[in-house]
């Protein structure tokens, strides 16, 4: 039996029914605790041989940096930047962390996930609403600096930054702006010295927790381009160029706001855009009767997520901005990511189809992506 049977097997049959038993936040604890175990040990190299494709290393310039292939790990997985080193063994071309703010916060109370799994029709769809639980950039700064001196991480690292929550509540008016440029820019401060050449920063602006922040689309251009300075200013500090910036959006804005958004992100000079994050769209929730307060991942964002990417690459490509496209959000199996491609998007994040097909989807996406290239 080869290698790669073996390892979808163990998913299948062994790795995720124990996880699907578990409460979700439960298995979600376990399923980290299980990727740290395995890089305290030669576990490590098992994992390489079970699920790493042939074409890990296809690197692709994404963002103006050099992932090493085009599938990604999307955030919210690895919040605290916990498990990278098994992470980074399974083939990986970058690794979200986060989100990650700059002081510690607990996040909403529990419960906060919800899983939706049919196991008849071969469906997955999460409802979330962790509402960025964080250990705090400082901390997350010192386990990636502990990982960095035990392995050799070859997958770019993406640093999801977000404001603390007690930002968003008790800030008003124009000092909000001042409020989340100060913990934005504090957070990568905290992550600076760990940030490598091809490693970026992700500026989240769409957690569905994070509501507040959608009625701030028309202050981007200020909120972008006063973050763009203090970033640039504190590379230049370190004799360093300038990094990698990412904005991830939510799928659930009108064309016109899109609009909006690529002005902003093209004149702030981010250098690509993370195409979505979870939708809290009534019609998908009650058409698939999830009926929990959050957001929504996996195969019912799969039709939203993709008409969204087909209408952002339009505008970007009408704009001439040199945004790059990186799609994410219902990507569940091969034919999700290439149809992401050939909508535009130069790269893809997987989550909650990782948590329904598990490593191989990794291995079988790069395959195709190779195979079409
Ligand atoms: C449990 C969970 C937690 C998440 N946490 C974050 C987060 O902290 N920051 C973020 O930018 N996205 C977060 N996301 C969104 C994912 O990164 C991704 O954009 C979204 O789930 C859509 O992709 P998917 O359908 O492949 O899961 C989270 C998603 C899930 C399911």
């Amino acid at each position: 039996m080869d290698l790669l049977k073996l390892g979808r097997i163990l998913w299948r049959r062994v790795i995720r029914p124990r996880l699907f038993a578990k409460d979700p936040e439960e298995a979600h604890r376990v399923a980290i605790r299980l990727l740290e175990r395995f890089e305290s040990s030669h576990l490590l190299r098992i994992l390489g041989f079970l699920y790493r494709s042939p074409f890990s290393d296809m690197p692709t310039s994404v963002g103006g940096v050099r992932w090493r292939n085009p599938a990604g790990l999307a955030p919210g997985l690895t919040k605290d930047g916990r498990g990278i080193a098994a992470l980074d063994a399974l083939g990986f071309g970058a690794i979200s962390i986060g989100t990650i703010t700059p002081s510690p916060q607990p996040g909403s109370p529990p419960p906060r996930i919800f899983r939706h799994y049919d196991d008849h029709r071969g469906t997955l769809h999460l409802v979330n609403r962790y509402g960025i639980p964080s250990e705090g950039a400082m901390r997350i700064s010192e386990r990636v600096a502990a990982a960095h001196a035990r392995h050799r991480i070859r997958a770019s690292l993406i640093f999801s930054l977000g404001p603390n929550t007690a930002t968003l509540e008790k800030s008003r008016g124009s000092a909000i702006l001042d409020g989340l440029i100060n913990d934005y820019s504090l957070a990568a401060a905290f992550l600076l010295p760990v940030i490598r050449g091809d490693d970026a920063i992700q500026v989240n602006i769409s957690s569905p927790s994070m509501t507040r922040l959608h009625d701030f689309i028309p202050s981007l251009p200020d909120l972008l381009g006063t973050l763009r300075e203090r970033l640039d200013q504190m590379m230049a500090a370190l004799n360093n160029s300038p990094l990698s910036l990412i904005l991830k959006i939510s799928p659930d804005h009108q064309p016109k706001d899109y609009e909006l958004i690529v002005k902003a992100a093209a004149a702030s000079r981010f250098n690509a855009i993370e195409a979505f994050n979870t939708t809290t769209d009534m019609n998908i929730k009650s058409f698939y009767r999830l009926n929990e307060e959050g957001g929504v991942s996996g195969d019912a964002l799969t039709a939203l997520a993709l008409r969204q990417t087909k209408t952002l690459a339009q505008i970007i490509q009408e704009a001439g901005a040199p945004l790059d496209l990186i799609a994410s959000g219902g990507i569940m199996n091969i034919q999700d990511a290439l149809m992401r491609r050939n909508a535009g998007a130069k790269a893809i994040l997987l989550y909650t189809g990782l948590v329904k097909n598990g490593p191989p989807l990794i291995y079988d996406i790069l395959t195709a992506w190779h195979a079409t290239k």
